[in-house]
């Protein structure tokens, strides 16, 4: 998921103690999801869209060791003033930077130097959270937000990386089998609700990003949504009736993407991650090769396959004005999110009053671009200098997947990317207008 900056009207309302806590198990889980890795797992960089696992160590090591202790910590002194240069993201106010295709270079620092930084900033951070969280208790927040998007980027970033060796290595083991196996429950259409909805992050949220902001009034139009995401079978039915090969059925672009795949070497014919034809289908998972369960939410699908796949089943993908409607007041807690280190996976899950999987699981593309909401201020100095500028070229996603950190997504949570993106766990659930 992207990274998103926020603005000071949060509201870190979490004790020292709790923010201490929360810290610490973050920063846990990141060591966790490394454990099986060796050297080279986590230094080489599979795509310029991917990020080696040591760099999204350091990266986030980088954010709260510039963005809090160098700027708001007296005396403190930086691990080696060398690494702001290799770990920087995109921050131009911080400077000159390595270029993100070139991250997999970094064969030094080793992994154990990267675990040493995090260890030191750690230290520095807990030392002087009495002191950070009494003027600078969002920017902490914020780190610890950030750290969670990177947490399910490299677990994303680890699973392509594996893709593309042939030995098809698994990151984790399966996880065990459940003795009722999950179905999908059969399609049903929800209706939303029609007028006036107030879209946006309220007064109710602990914390949000500035692209959540500010609360704003929408129309709606009559419309419904499915009761789950797309599932794998249904997938299969339309790559049967030649989803792939039917002009018709998308978009310019996306028939451009199709037959050429960006790079004009190499055509879509399936979701990324898929091998095989006919009934019998296998997808690379993070514990490695696995036979497609076609009760599961489709994943690893670009907007353009979203859009496609809509126009071929009579419908089309939700504006994320509808999806967010639909989503208030439901338990932003429930569903598939991860947990802990391990295999994420989606699959079907049962309803929870209607629907199944509104948070968790898959992300879903909506129809809706990544543009500002009204009044949108991006926040103040460095952290807020990019989430503005992302806003061309880029379709919003909504609900979390099974590899967002569990408590990392609300109703009014927007994650962007562009339209022929699909390493993340990127699905989609039908919308219709009435
Ligand atoms: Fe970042």
């Amino acid at each position: 998921m992207k990274e998103q900056s926020s603005r000071a009207d949060v509201r870190p309302a979490l004790s020292p103690g709790d923010m201490a806590d929360r810290f610490q198990r973050t920063r846990h889980l990141s060591r966790d999801l490394v454990q099986g890795l060796n050297e080279a797992d986590a230094a080489v960089q599979s795509m310029p869209d991917a990020s080696p696992a040591k760099w999204h160590l350091a990266h986030t090591t980088w954010f709260f060791e510039t963005f809090l202790l160098r700027d708001h910590v007296p005396g403190y002194r930086l691990h080696d003033p060398r690494w702001p240069f290799l770990f920087n993201s995109y921050y131009e106010a911080e400077g000159a930077r390595l270029a993100r295709p070139e991250r997999g270079l970094l064969t030094r620092p080793t992994l154990a130097d990267v675990l040493d930084y995090r260890a030191h900033v750690e230290a520095a951070m807990l030392e002087a959270m009495p002191l950070l969280l009494e003027r600078h208790g969002e920017l902490v927040e914020l780190g610890i937000q950030h750290e969670q998007q990177h947490q399910e980027l490299l677990l994303t970033d680890i699973k392509h990386l594996f893709s593309r060796n042939p030995l098809g290595p698994a990151y984790a083991a399966p996880s065990p089998p459940a003795s009722t196996p999950a179905r999908s429950a059969p399609l049903r259409w929800i209706e939303g609700p029609e007028g006036l909805a107030e879209i946006g992050a309220g007064p109710d949220e602990r914390f949000a990003f500035d692209n959540e902001l500010p609360r704003h009034p929408a129309w709606l139009a009559p419309h419904a949504l499915a009761n789950r995401p797309v599932t794998n079978g249904e997938w299969i039915e339309f790559i049967a009736d030649q989803g792939y090969g039917t002009a018709a059925l998308w978009l310019s672009d996306g028939w451009d993407w199709v037959r050429g795949a960006a790079g004009g070497l190499e055509t879509v014919s399936a979701p990324l991650y898929w091998r095989g034809g006919g009934r019998q289908w296998e997808q690379f998972t993070l514990a490695g090769w696995q036979d497609v369960d076609p009760e599961a939410p489709v994943t690893h699908i670009s907007f353009y396959e979203a859009d496609a796949f809509a126009t071929w089943a009579g419908a089309r993908l939700p504006t994320e004005h509808e999806w967010e409607a639909a989503a208030r007041g439901r338990d932003p807690l429930g569903g598939l999110q991860l947990d802990r280190a391990g295999p994420a996976a989606p699959r079907a899950e049962e309803e929870v009053d209607g629907f199944a999987s509104l948070y968790g699981n898959v992300w879903e593309w909506t129809g809706s671009a990544y543009r500002p909401w009204p009044g949108y201020r991006p926040a103040a100095g460095a952290v807020g200098e990019y989430n503005g500028k992302f806003m061309s070229s880029q379709f919003v996603l909504r609900g979390g997947s099974c590899a967002t950190p569990r408590g990392h997504v609300r109703p009014s949570y927007r994650n962007f990317f562009h339209p022929h993106q699909r390493w993340q766990f990127t699905g989609l659930r039908l919308a219709r207008s009435l």
